[in-house]
């Protein structure tokens, strides 16, 4: 599929990613994601996506725990994908009464941003379903000259400091050349707890760490993700909660010129 050149647009976005909350889990710190979301709200985004694990267990007493959090939130726009905990113990039913809709699509300020379900009932493993492309694909292209943003709980990539790879979706390969075949800008994904920053073509793909849990890999911090978009230029800000934050990747979409700072991307393999 080519993609139509996009025609300049006037866009400021400020998008704040957080992702891996797991409410109930014993790593839990509220006191953490107290703090972050004083941050979020003092830093005024337009949306607010929320790539999964908002629980431990997938149970009922932990999904409203964490959309008490989440209501916190003043934002006009909340997007909210289910990740593989809350996937674990029919816990997808709690989702869909709480948040109504696994998948979604947002489109303003021209961005379009599509989130998807990736999860499978009491797997870790995730998929997305070669049923479910063409969806993606009409969602994405409704409008074309937007600047697009997926959204989804597991990892499109392998991601370094993660241990045995199981954590890309099965039909990753797929995935990807649908996302690209779109002219998708900018992928956001959670899961692992570990935060980094892969470019793949003209795509940007950002995976957030745990925003409110102790449950970290080596040396990473708890952390959230700010993406500020003015027309073509998009800035991606490392957040931890207490500790002020650092630009992790600045990236021109029409230019397809970037700068992925390395030295802020953590070091989680020593070299042999
Ligand atoms: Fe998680
Ligand atoms: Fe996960």
């Amino acid at each position: 599929m080519s993609v139509e050149p996009r025609s300049p647009k006037v866009r400021h976005m400020r998008i704040v990613h957080l992702s891996d909350i797991h409410a109930g889990s014993q790593y839990f710190v509220p006191n953490m994601l107290n703090r972050a979301l004083v941050e979020v709200n003092d830093l005024a985004p337009d949306l607010v996506v929320v790539t999964g694990d908002l629980t431990n267990m997938g149970f009922r007493q932990e999904y409203r725990e964490a959309k008490e959090y989440l209501d916190r939130l003043q934002c006009p726009l909340t997007m909210v994908v289910p990740g593989n905990h809350d996937s674990r113990n029919v816990g997808y039913m709690h989702f869909e009464t709480l948040f109504e809709r696994r998948d979604s699509v947002i489109r303003t300020g021209g961005c379009t941003v599509v989130g998807v379900d990736s999860t499978e009932p009491d797997l870790d493993n995730g998929r997305i379903g070669r049923h479910r492309y063409p969806w993606i694909r009409d969602a994405l292209m409704e409008q074309p000259g937007d600047f697009k943003i997926f959204a989804l709980h597991h990892h499109l990539l392998p991601i370094p400091g993660t241990g045995r790879e199981r954590n890309v979706v099965h039909d990753a390969g797929d995935v990807l050349e649908v996302l690209v075949g779109c002219g998708v800008d900018l992928v956001l994904s959670g899961h692992k707890h570990v935060p980094y920053a892969w470019r793949l073509e003209n795509m940007f793909i950002v995976n957030t760490g745990t925003v409110s849990t102790l449950r970290l890999r080596g040396t990473t911090k708890p952390c959230y993700n700010v993406i500020d978009i003015e027309g073509e230029r998009v800035t991606v800000t490392r957040r931890y909660p207490f500790h002020g934050g650092e630009v992790v990747v600045e990236f021109d979409a029409a230019a397809s010129t970037y700068i992925r700072h390395d030295a802020h991307l953590d070091r989680v393999i020593s070299d042999l």
